[in-house]
């Protein structure tokens, strides 16, 4: 997680059940930084199991890329949820509540839709999936720490480029 946090984003290979459970923790983790409050975190790692769910259910595999984002006062937390399997059909149906094609709840993305702050999904039946989610924080909710944080974050990403640098912001470097 440290080493893929300084590189701006976290990749995360999808593709049997300890995967979603990873993706899960590294996306409470990320949200932490970012400064959501604890219900907020559990929301985003809600939101990442049930796309890294759908990947392993669907598709086999694929990958979670989770990352920092920031835009004017807002901060937030981008999930990209993309597979190369076998597409939705139809993905209007796909995003009401109660559709499944496995028998299951098929609340899945509906939920995700409905817990994250943007949602965008594009499927190609025969080529893929890719789901791209964002949840921000508003100002006025940041820690005061976040702040903080984000400078050395960004310290650290320009330390990377020097061989030797501190290789972990978290640490305090
Ligand atoms: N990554 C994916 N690849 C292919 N089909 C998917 C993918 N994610 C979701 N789907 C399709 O969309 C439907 C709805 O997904 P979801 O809302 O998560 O409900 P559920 O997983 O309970 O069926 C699934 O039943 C499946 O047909
Ligand atoms: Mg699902």
């Amino acid at each position: 997680m440290k080493e893929a946090l300084i590189a701006d984003e976290v990749r995360l290979p999808i593709d049997c059940d300890t995967d979603i459970v990873a993706a899960r923790r590294n996306g409470q983790e990320l949200a932490g930084y970012c400064g959501f409050p604890s219900t907020d975190q559990v929301v985003v790692s809600t939101a990442i199991s049930e796309l890294a769910r759908n990947i392993v259910r669907y598709a086999a595999r694929g990958e979670i890329t989770l990352r920092l984002v920031e835009d004017g006062g807002r901060r937030g937390v981008e999930v990209l949820a993309a597979d190369a399997g076998p597409g939705i059909l139809d993905v209007a149906l796909a995003m009401h509540d109660g559709f499944s094609t496995s028998g299951s709840l098929g609340l899945g993305l509906p939920g995700v839709r409905r817990l994250m702050d943007e949602f965008e999904i594009s499927s190609e039946f025969g080529k893929g999936t890719t789901v791209t989610a964002r949840k921000w924080i508003w100002v006025s909710w940041e820690p005061p720490e976040l702040d903080d944080w984000l400078v050395r974050f960004a310290q650290a990403r320009a330390g990377r480029m020097t061989p030797g640098a501190s290789p972990s912001v978290l640490d305090g470097g």
